[in-house]
């Protein structure tokens, strides 16, 4: 074979391999469903909301998200002016919320002042506050999630109720 063959086929080889190589990971990504792509994300986030959950909600809100007194789950403001922090799970009143008020509670905090529960806007990243919500409504039961879908404008903060 001359220096010119050699060097055809060698292109030859190359080009074969590279289809070879294109058709296998068409195949492996046609084999990864889209929904369980979204499924895997949402995994993720659950795990991370989970650890920053940990760190920065847990000691007032319970590290199950029970709030902090069980004869009160949905916490508030006492006679005595101080506040308890609610649950988060399905005995409190947040699967009410819709998710922009939830956003805005955790991101900018009480609409009152005085409430302990102070913003986490500067303290966490917009991906980590929707990583932990993501987190606590894994913890609701599927009607719960579902209702609070259904109902869940994108309406702001009214301070009606609560401070929220
Ligand atoms: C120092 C205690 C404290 C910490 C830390 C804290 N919270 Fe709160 N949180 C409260 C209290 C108290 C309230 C109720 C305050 C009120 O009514 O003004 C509250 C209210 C809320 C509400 C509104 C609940 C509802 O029913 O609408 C959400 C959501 C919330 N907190 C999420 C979080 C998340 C997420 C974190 C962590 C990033 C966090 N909180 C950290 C004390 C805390």
């Amino acid at each position: 074979m001359n220096p010119k063959e050699e060097h055809e086929k060698r292109y030859r080889r190359i080009a074969q391999w590279s289809v070879v190589i294109a058709l296998g990971l068409a195949v492996t990504m046609i084999g990864i469903p889209a929904s369980k792509m979204r499924s895997n994300n949402r995994g993720r986030m659950i795990e991370r909301g989970a650890g920053l959950y940990a760190e920065n909600c847990a000691k007032c809100h319970g590290d199950k998200a029970q709030g902090q007194d069980a004869a009160n789950p949905q916490g508030g403001k006492q006679p005595d002016g101080s506040y308890v922090a609610p649950a988060l799970n399905e005995a409190g009143a947040a699967w009410y919320r819709t998710n922009r008020q939830l956003y805005d509670s955790v991101a900018k905090g009480s609409l009152d002042q005085n409430s302990t529960m102070k913003g986490f806007g500067e303290k966490l990243t917009e991906n980590d506050i929707t990583s932990i919500l993501v987190f606590v409504q894994s913890l609701w039961p599927a009607d719960l999630m579902k209702q609070h879908n259904a109902a869940a404008v994108d309406q702001p903060r009214t301070g009606e109720g609560f401070n929220f």
